[in-house]
């Protein structure tokens, strides 16, 4: 792990353009930033999700089209605290569906939380943690033949860039058989005076998010970023529906990294290209699922406009 995570950042850091794998924000300290960030009254995202999922549940439910008495898996890739999934568990579990939650999460701790949590809050729904990669597990799930519904809400999709959107896409579908549903969460393209705030909220939490980076080059690589000397600068474009989070050096300097034997070197003004967070509509969707097995069925919007829940299908 310590070797891949050193790389990366060697790879990353010497190359013209500067960059930094966003995977990495989540260490322990990462996580917490993260429910903060979900808290603040910039970031619309998760909000909008809840609504859809508290307002709508009978209406996700019918649009699966799974009778009650059919044994289902309802299957969630990265399933963090599990707010948005309680509200669909809810419902499910009061009209008594056969069914069992399998979330799927890199982080054993956040399963166990989760886990404890719905044994207190639901008693009757069936969960079966399940650590570890997500396509690894799927791939195990392969051999049962219940019908699936898989959740990838929270718009951890749009953290992808296009061209590995469509793998992670062909590999969900080839982990799917027939009329399985997937749940696909996602951020809409919306105007620029909605999108940046959120990623650069008042009370600088996303600033802390992205720096966290540099907290772990210091502590885990022995380096010595100045965290006063860079800045953290979001971007949005509303033609492209693309934002990108960026940590900015503030003057000419050298960074040493220790474990790497290394220095560095940035330039005033130079950019470290941090996070992507695209944002779709139908045609982006249409063209990121345009080669796969999955076809939109339809999808369920927020109050607001800002936030979808499509629905796929396997063919
Ligand atoms: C997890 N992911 C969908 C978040 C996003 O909106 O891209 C991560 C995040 N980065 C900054 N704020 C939130």
């Amino acid at each position: 792990m310590k070797d891949t995570f050193k790389n990366d950042i060697n790879i990353g850091l010497s190359a013209n353009e500067k960059s930094l794998p966003s995977k990495y924000f989540y260490d322990k300290i990462g996580d917490a930033l993260f429910v903060k960030i979900m808290n603040l009254p910039e970031y619309y995202l998760t909000k909008a999700e809840f609504d859809i999922f508290k307002n709508q549940t009978q209406d996700i439910i019918d649009t699966l089209k799974i009778a009650p008495d059919t044994y289902f898996e309802l299957i969630e890739l990265g399933a963090g605290d599990g707010t948005k999934t309680k509200e669909l568990l809810k419902v499910l579990s009061h009209k008594n569906y056969a069914f069992e939650y399998l979330p799927i999460d890199i982080s054993l701790n956040a399963l166990e939380q989760l886990e404890t949590r719905l044994s207190k809050e639901l008693p009757k729904v069936k969960v079966t943690k399940k650590q570890g990669d997500y396509f690894e597990v799927l791939e195990g799930l392969k051999n049962s033949h219940h019908p699936k519904v898989v959740l990838f809400l929270g718009s951890n999709i749009g953290n992808l860039g296009d061209a590995e959107a469509k793998t992670f896409i062909s590999n969900l579908s080839d982990a799917l058989n027939k009329n399985d549903k997937v749940l696909l969460g996602i951020d809409l393209i919306k105007p620029e005076h909605i999108v940046l705030p959120a990623y650069n909220d008042k009370a600088g939490v996303t600033k802390a998010f992205n720096f966290n980076l540099l907290h772990r080059i210091n502590s885990e690589l022995e380096a010595d970023f100045n965290l006063q000397q860079f800045s953290h600068t979001p971007e949005y474009s509303e033609n492209t529906g693309i934002a990108k989070s960026f940590i900015v050096s503030d003057k000419n300097q050298n960074v040493t990294i220790g474990a790497l034997n290394k220095t560095f070197q940035f330039k005033a003004g130079e950019k470290i290209h941090t996070e992507t967070s695209r944002k779709y509509n139908d045609d982006v969707l249409g063209s990121i699922l345009k080669n796969s097995d999955l076809s939109i069925v339809t999808k369920l919007l927020d109050s607001n406009k800002y936030f979808a829940d499509y629905i796929l299908e396997k063919r």
